[in-house]
């Protein structure tokens, strides 16, 4: 059996990526008579038919790299349908040049905005398999997605390293993790690090609640203090506005960044030295670390088997110790945010880590 496979990468990368492209086309060849197609640049490929008819060897020596070699783009699910200056229908476009490249399906890896539009493209006809990757670990029907652990590991890195300076000054270090609207990079790496407190966006923080963790630690001889806060933590105020308002708030504070916002409050509050850390980008960068080598290979080889049997409109999953799929129209605009019930809250607690939530 012949199959035309159509792959692309969109999105903000992460390690893995290429892992996973690895292991969709190892395990298609191996399966069937796979021809593989590799749009550049995302969607931004497969709608402008910027492609290349890949090799074998085009997929040999990148287990390890990181990025992907297709490269990406970021395509706004909202502008999909929105026909711009340019007068590029870009559904349409996807659709014609999915056509004329006799593609019998198209792998899509990508994230939360990925798995909108691919939803929409299997609601339109095209046959779509979705693999869920995102160092944010935000996507529903999966307990992780291919990136988050060597974000984790990156994260952790920061953090131990920030413990000896932090030592060494009697400073509060505070470390703006990455993570969108979601706070589950912020808790793993706060945990695996030994953050005294960790701030999230599911769950508001106050000031004055950080303020306590800093002084509980003086009194016990702890000279110094490390919190870990996720880009899109927000205090109590904040969480009562509409996202456009908070926006607008921090712009005019000169705070876009949520770390140096803590810092500043903390010490109008209490009398300490603050330093803030942003490692942004690098916690997306280099080598997958094994364990995302291992589940996007699983994932890989799951979305080539699904290609086997002709099973399309979903995405891969993980469930435990299974790899399952689910229903793009299931997954695609739910979010994953982390609940304050979730285990890994508990444990955090459990180990007098603070999530500095107002007490009022
Ligand atoms: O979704 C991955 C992510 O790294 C988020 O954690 C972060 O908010 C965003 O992408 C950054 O996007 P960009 O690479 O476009 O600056």
């Amino acid at each position: 059996m012949k199959r035309r496979i159509g792959i692309l990468t969109s999105g903000g990368d992460c390690p893995g990526l290429n892992a996973a492209i690895r292991g969709v086309a190892r395990a298609s060849y191996a399966l069937f008579d796979a021809e593989i197609v590799g749009f550049r640049g995302g969607y931004r490929g497969l709608i402008d038919g910027d492609y290349q008819e890949m090799t074998k060897a085009q997929f040999s020596n990148i287990l390890t790299m990181g990025g992907t070699i297709l490269g990406t783009s970021r395509t706004p699910f909202r502008d999909m349908r929105v026909v711009g200056e340019d007068n590029v229908d870009k559904v349409a476009q996807m659709k014609a040049n999915y056509e004329k490249l006799g593609l019998d399906c198209l792998v899509t890896l990508g994230g939360n905005g990925t798995h909108k539009t691919a939803n929409m493209l299997s609601q339109e006809g095209l046959n779509v398999i979705g693999l869920p990757k995102t160092i944010d670990n935000d996507i529903y029907g999966t307990d992780f997605t291919f990136g988050f652990h060597t974000a984790v590991e990156i994260a952790t890195d920061v953090i131990d390293r920030i413990h000896t300076t932090a030592a060494s000054h009697n400073r509060v270090m505070i470390i703006e993790i990455m993570g969108n609207k979601a706070g589950w990079l912020t808790l793993y790496a706060g945990l695996a690090g030994g953050a005294d407190a960790i701030l999230i966006p599911e769950m508001p923080y106050d000031i004055k609640e950080v303020a306590k963790v800093v002084e509980k630690r003086a009194e016990a001889n702890k000279n110094f203090t490390i919190i870990a806060v996720a880009e899109g933590a927000m205090d109590v105020e904040e969480a009562r506005l509409k996202r456009k308002e908070r926006e607008a708030r921090r712009q005019a504070s000169g705070h876009t960044f949520v770390a140096t916002k803590v810092a500043k409050e903390l010490q109008e509050v209490i009398d300490v030295e603050a330093r803030t850390v942003i490692p942004g980008h690098i916690l997306r960068g280099g080598t997958p670390c094994a364990y995302d080598r291992v589940l996007s290979t699983q994932f890989g080889v799951h979305a080539a088997q699904l290609i086997s049997n002709g099973t399309y409109g979903v995405t891969v999953a993980l469930d435990g110790e299974r790899i399952i799929h689910n229903s793009l129209s299931d997954v695609a605009g739910v979010a994953k945010p982390v609940t304050p019930s979730h285990y890994m809250v508990k444990t955090a607690r459990s180990m007098g880590i603070s999530f500095c939530e107002s007490d009022d």
